[in-house]
């Protein structure tokens, strides 16, 4: 299959102001740092990892709603990176995001229409009776009756909420969609709803979607292959079935089995700890391997030279020296 999405090298660096208040300077926190990754045409890829990792800044400049400080982004066929606002609009219009918070993302003092219906008039459609009828179809296909659009977002709970963020984000029939955690904010009995209706949408619609989120289990059910993330790196892609039975990253190992990364100390005492140590400053990550503070299997090398994305197996990529030694 096609990549509808490519990232090479992509990079975001945020400029961060720190020191003293008499010694001001400016330090560089490496949000995402040198991304490889390809999204398929009408596949789901999961993308998880811890917080702060660097999920949301990549979903964000995959669709260009922040700008890269380098590398490049190929949507569709075309360069989208250095293109002009007015290049870029052709292109916008197919890439869209829904937003883990249903109660911040929405306007509250816009009507359920107008919340749904500005995307259209952004992109240059009139208020008419055709764009109203885009918005009465966008409602159907979320589930929502036609009444729900004269109401207005504090009238809903979190779940039709997120349905009225989802119908905002399908109005323009996009192709891609960023779903930066859709179901976090949402009470448990609402997810498995919520992720159900974006399965069927991605299906009855042909959508490709990436897909953010802490709970590896929605991640598992709703992805084909899932991509993790550690401290603004992709250390492993690979199919659902090859990350979640046989993980090769040991950060993936960590993450995924429910046997949690042994600390020589720990394994002593017969302790079982979830990941050793907190995940370090995006400002000064590790040298090497930025798993290495935290790695059960860490090696001289691993805190010199960085484990490039390799292909151990067709179609699984992982980084890591111990999966490719130098
Ligand atoms: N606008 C910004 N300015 C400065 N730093 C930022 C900005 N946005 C994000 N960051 C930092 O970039 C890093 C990555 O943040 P990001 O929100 O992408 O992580 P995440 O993986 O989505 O985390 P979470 O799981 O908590 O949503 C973090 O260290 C964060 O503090
Ligand atoms: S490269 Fe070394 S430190 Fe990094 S995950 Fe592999 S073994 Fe661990
Ligand atoms: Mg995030």
């Amino acid at each position: 299959m096609t990549a509808l999405v490519s990232a090479t090298g992509l990079t975001k660096h945020f400029a961060v102001r720190g020191g003293s208040f008499l010694r001001r300077h400016t330090t560089a926190l490496r949000a995402v740092d040198g991304v490889d990754l390809q999204i398929r045409s009408g596949e789901t890829l999961g993308l998880v990892g811890e917080s702060g990792c660097g999920k949301s800044t990549l979903g964000r400049l995959l669709i260009r709603l922040i700008e890269p400080t380098g590398g490049r982004i190929d949507f569709d066929g075309h360069e989208i990176t250095g293109l002009s606002t007015k290049a870029m609009r052709q292109h916008r219009r197919a890439m869209q995001i829904i937003f883990q918070d249903p109660y911040g993302a929405l306007n509250p003092r816009m009507s359920v229409e107008d919340i749904i219906m500005e995307p259209l008039l952004i992109h240059g459609a009139r208020a008419d009776a055709a764009t109203r009828a885009k918005v009465a179809e966008a409602l159907r296909l979320v589930g929502l009756p036609a009444r729900a659009a004269q109401r207005f977002p504090h009238e809903f709970s979190g779940g039709q909420r997120q349905r009225v963020g989802i119908a905002r984000a399908l109005v323009l029939n996009p192709k891609f969609v960023v779903c930066d955690e859709p179901v976090s904010a949402l009470d448990v009995s609402v997810q498995a709803q919520i992720v159900n209706l974006l399965q069927d949408l991605q299906k009855e619609l042909g959508l490709t979607f990436l897909f953010i989120a802490h709970d590896l289990s929605v991640v598992k059910h709703i992805s084909d292959r899932v991509a993790v993330m550690y401290l603004g790196k992709v250390v492993e892609v690979a199919e659902k079935h090859a990350i979640y039975s046989a993980p090769q990253h040991p950060y993936t190992q960590a993450l995924i089995a429910a046997v949690p990364v042994l600390r020589p100390q720990d394994r002593a005492r017969g302790r079982r700890v979830r990941i050793a140590g907190d995940i370090p400053s995006a400002l000064n990550p590790p040298s090497g391997c930025r798993f290495h503070t935290r790695c059960p299997h860490v090696m001289p090398i691993c805190r010199v030279q960085e484990p490039a994305l390799t292909e151990p197996a067709p179609a699984h990529h992982v980084a890591c020296h111990l999966v490719n030694p130098v």
